[in-house]
């Protein structure tokens, strides 16, 4: 086949060289986005006298064409016209003839490019978003149920203090509440607009490149011409973006998995979302969360991938950069797969009240509330934590909780110590004690909740 750009070559490509540097393969999945923004160019072309209109309403036609043809599965890609650009040329010249050749005028396929993983990558955060929207709903019914299942909060994995299981959802719906903003906030710079930029030096026709921006959806245009065919920083930060979500989603499955084996007990995930082992038939294992936490590790390969790919980049394209393709879709790609599945797992886990409460109830995690209710009878802090944690190694020498002991026992840690002090460690009620703004207390979660609940109507 006779190549777009054959011109000054005297021999044929090598074929290893064709299949090396192809991208078709992967880039056909950006063919609505090339075609949507051909036809945008070729309607300014037309509207700056650039082609006649007849030329340019001819060109639009055989786009949509092509475009029909794709979507009914009638074309074949091939590899000798190397990337979806060159694809959809060659389609569009098939059908329309010479004018067909007049598509790429004022135009490369380096700004084009852009253009289309921009587009591409705007869609792609409207779905993310979209995702963890939804699964910010779950965790909001879930948490408003679970506003006062007492469970031990911990921490090196040891048990600390009590909160409820209402309150530790809440802290995964702030993680996915910044996720979503920094999507948004990522979104907003890659809706600039890189036609016009030509190779890297623009172009000598006069193009009216807000129309094109206009026609496409986007907010703005690129200011520079050289920046605009070598940015990649959008592709950085969704990817960087993406990674986060999925530490936050990782760690979350990690947490559900150690709940949800003997030793923890806190949970049981459905069947639905469970899987068993082909040798040991007692086993239920945990493999959706697992594969979550396993596939972190992709998205934040494809990060790295990027950062490597663009750091010794002169200006302007380099083809080094055809790589950043398959790294961003197998984040966007992931990240949407992981949000999928993730929320119906959670959405039909069981959670087991009585486990949790009884955790909370065992390892001391109300020690810091005996110690408080000291400090409320003028005794220093650091003279309170001391006499706390003396009756905590003397609960543990006599397999006591600290609920347990009599008065008198209490009288022998401190004298100042009352009847009132069961209340005081009484394990619901140190959690409902903790109203400080953002604590675990039961009223002040709820208050989150709502707040929540109105940020994300
Ligand atoms: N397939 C190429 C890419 O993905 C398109 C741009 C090619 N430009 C060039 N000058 N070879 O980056």
């Amino acid at each position: 086949m006779a190549k777009l750009w054959g011109g000054r070559f005297q021999k044929e490509t090598d074929t290893l060289v064709e299949d090396f540097h192809s991208s078709i393969s992967f880039d056909q999945r950006l063919y609505k986005y090339d075609i949507k923004g051909s036809i945008a160019h070729a309607r300014m072309l037309g509207r700056c006298g650039i082609l006649l209109p007849k030329e340019a309403d001819a060109m639009i036609r055989g786009l949509e064409e092509v475009l029909a043809d794709i979507e009914a599965g009638r074309v074949e890609f091939s590899v000798e016209a190397e990337d979806i650009h060159m694809n959809v040329e060659q389609l569009l010249t098939d059908k329309i003839g010479e004018l067909g050749k007049k598509l790429h005028t004022a135009r490369s396929r380096n700004d084009q490019v852009a253009l289309d993983i921009r587009m591409y990558l705007k869609d792609e955060i409207d779905r993310i978003i979209v995702l963890l929207r939804g699964l910010q709903l779950s965790l909001l019914d879930l948490a408003e149920k679970h506003i006062d299942t007492v469970m031990p909060g911990y921490t090196h994995l040891q048990r600390a203090q009590p909160v409820t299981f209402g309150h530790h959802l809440m802290a995964y719906c702030e993680m996915f509440r910044r996720d979503r903003e920094r999507l948004i906030d990522c979104r907003r710079r890659t809706d600039f607009m890189p036609l016009g930029a030509g190779a890297l030096a623009g172009t000598t026709f006069s193009l009216d490149r807000a129309f094109v921006a206009e026609q496409l959806g986007f907010n703005a245009v690129t200011e520079n011409s050289l920046d605009a065919v070598s940015d990649r920083d959008f592709a950085v930060e969704f990817t960087a973006s993406a990674s986060l979500i999925m530490v936050h989603l990782s760690r979350f499955c990690e947490e559900i998995i150690l709940w949800s084996s003997a030793e923890f007990a806190f949970i049981e995930l459905d069947d639905a979302y469970s899987t068993g082992s082909s040798m040991m038939p007692q086993k239920k294992n945990p493999d959706v969360a697992e594969l979550i936490r396993g596939k972190s590790g992709r998205v934040f390969g494809d990060l790295q991938a990027l950062l490597t790919m663009l750091k010794g980049l002169p200006l302007a394209y380099n083809k080094d950069m055809q790589e950043d393709k398959e790294a961003l879709f197998d984040a966007a790609d992931t990240v949407k797969k992981c949000l999928v599945i993730f929320k119906p797992m959670l959405e039909t886990i069981r959670i087991k009240k009585n486990i949790m409460a009884e955790a909370a109830r065992g390892g001391f995690t109300n020690a810091t509330d005996l110690a408080d209710y000291l400090v409320r009878r003028g005794v220093s802090f650091r003279e309170a934590h001391e006499m706390s944690g003396k009756a905590v190694l003397y609960c543990l020498e006599k397999g006591l909780t600290l609920d347990g002991m009599s008065i008198m026992e209490f009288k022998k840690f401190s004298p100042l110590v009352e009847e009132d002090v069961y209340k005081a460690i009484d394990i619901k009620q140190c959690v409902e004690a903790r109203k400080v703004p953002g604590g675990p207390a039961p009223e002040k979660v709820a208050e989150s909740i709502a707040r929540a609940r109105q940020r994300l109507e």
